[in-house]
């Protein structure tokens, strides 16, 4: 994961530089960025040094300033699209000014409003600078637009004052950066395989059938046991979506591809949620030759295709097996059904027809059966936040299994 880390021009800036180690450790990817004023507390040389990549000091570089480098300038700006959260530490006065005011007239001002990621600060500054009105109407104004704010410390400040406005500890800071990226150790060690998309399943050589799964459930799934720390094999079906840096791919089409993958892959896993939407069905023969149009009807004979997580709960031995199940009506019902007859741990149902539930969307509303348990059900959130809730729920099984 990629973040930006701007430093501002403080006392604190050189602390900057220890932050960048620790951001490193997560795993994480820094672009620094820094204001003039930061400049004149310690040298993009450091940031250069520890990140490895150029240290962003201007919006119009005079390297940028020739026409042959417009495509650098753009490609400064298209940081805003490429990183996952904006962490500005220290954060001085002028800068939470800016940020509240809109303002755009340097690098990360203007990289403050053009991203879409989250946002975190941590200001340091003069205690009277701190508990000024402006300061704390700014914070307030940039709270309620959901930046979060990591509050300073107390104690001797640089001025010789004593009070609040000394920048947050670097642990303080790297653990709301974790907790605002869902980045958590509670998966550290544990192998966790999902399914994902959907299964194509061939009439001849130009058809199949298929149904309308994304992919988006499973790969939110992947992204969120690898932020919690789990190595994770991800067995996809056909998706457009970009594949998780760092897991364990494995492409497949067919039902049956699906479940040699999950046969030859489960025994590595301690945790397994099956996301992808199989086939249920499939066609009884597979014609060599593009099937032609004749007057009559066409009857297609189809034959049941493997059910893989049932397989897999006949055999889940100390695994927790999760599947999902989607439905259009009865939904508790069929839930608690397939929960008994798949042996499964838990189902995360969805009622397919409730707008931003279901199929190709970035949204989901589940309801969570558990055996003997009564069951859970979620709002509709973003698919990345319901995979998190149901990691939270599968470790929570295997604890009360011990
Ligand atoms: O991919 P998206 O666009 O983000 O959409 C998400 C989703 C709607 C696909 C997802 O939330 C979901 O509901 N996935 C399960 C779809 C499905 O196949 O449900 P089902 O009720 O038909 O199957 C029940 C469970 O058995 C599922 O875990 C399924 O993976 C599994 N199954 C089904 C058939 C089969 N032959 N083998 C299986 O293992």
């Amino acid at each position: 994961m990629k973040i930006a880390l701007g430093v501002t021009g403080g006392v604190a800036a050189y602390k900057a530089a220890e932050l960048v180690r620790r951001l490193q450790q997560e795993k994480l990817d820094v672009q620094a960025v820094m204001t003039r004023a930061a400049q004149e507390f310690i040298t993009p040389l450091t940031f250069a040094a520890l990140t490895g990549q150029k240290v962003i000091t201007e919006i119009f570089s005079a390297e940028n300033a020739a026409p042959a480098n417009v495509e650098s300038a753009i490609e400064h700006i298209a940081v805003a699209q490429r990183i996952d959260l904006l962490l500005v530490a220290p954060a001085t006065a002028d800068s939470l000014a800016k940020f509240a005011q809109g303002l755009a007239g340097d690098f990360l001002s203007t990289l403050y409003l053009a991203t879409k990621a989250p946002v975190v600060v941590a200001p340091a500054m003069n205690v009277n600078m701190w508990e000024h009105a402006a300061t704390q109407e700014n914070l307030a104004t940039l709270r309620a637009r959901g930046v979060h704010v990591v509050a300073p410390d107390e104690g001797y400040l640089a001025c010789g004052m004593v009070g609040a406005g000394r920048l947050a500890s670097t642990d303080a800071i790297v653990l709301k950066v974790r907790d605002v990226l869902g980045l958590r150790h509670d998966l550290d060690g544990q192998t966790v395989l999902i399914t994902a998309g959907p299964t194509c399943e061939d009439i001849d050589p130009v058809r199949f059938l298929t149904n309308r799964s994304s992919g988006k459930m499973g790969y939110a799934l992947a992204e969120a046991a690898q932020r919690r720390g789990a190595r994770v094999i991800l067995v996809s079906g056909p998706t457009d979506l970009k594949i998780p840096e760092g897991a364990d791919w494995v492409p497949v089409r067919t039902t049956e591809q699906m479940h040699q993958a999950v046969r030859e892959r489960a025994a590595e896993a301690n945790i397994v949620v099956m996301a992808a939407a199989v086939s249920d069905y499939r066609p009884a023969a597979t014609h060599e030759q593009k099937m032609k149009r004749d007057d009559g009807g066409l009857t297609l004979t189809l034959e049941p295709t493997p059910d893989i997580l049932a397989e897999l709960g006949r055999e889940k031995g100390q695994r927790v097996v999760v599947g999902f199940a989607a439905e259009t009506n009865n939904v508790a019902e069929n839930a608690r059904g397939k929960l008994a007859r798949k042996s499964a741990d838990m189902i995360v149902a969805n009622d397919v027809t409730q707008e931003g539930a279901g199929f190709d969307t970035d949204t989901n509303i589940v309801t969570m059966y558990l055996p003997d348990a009564p069951e859970i059900s979620l709002p509709k959130m973003n698919k990345f936040d319901v995979a998190n809730r149901i990691f939270d729920q599968a470790l929570s099984i295997r604890k009360n299994s011990k």
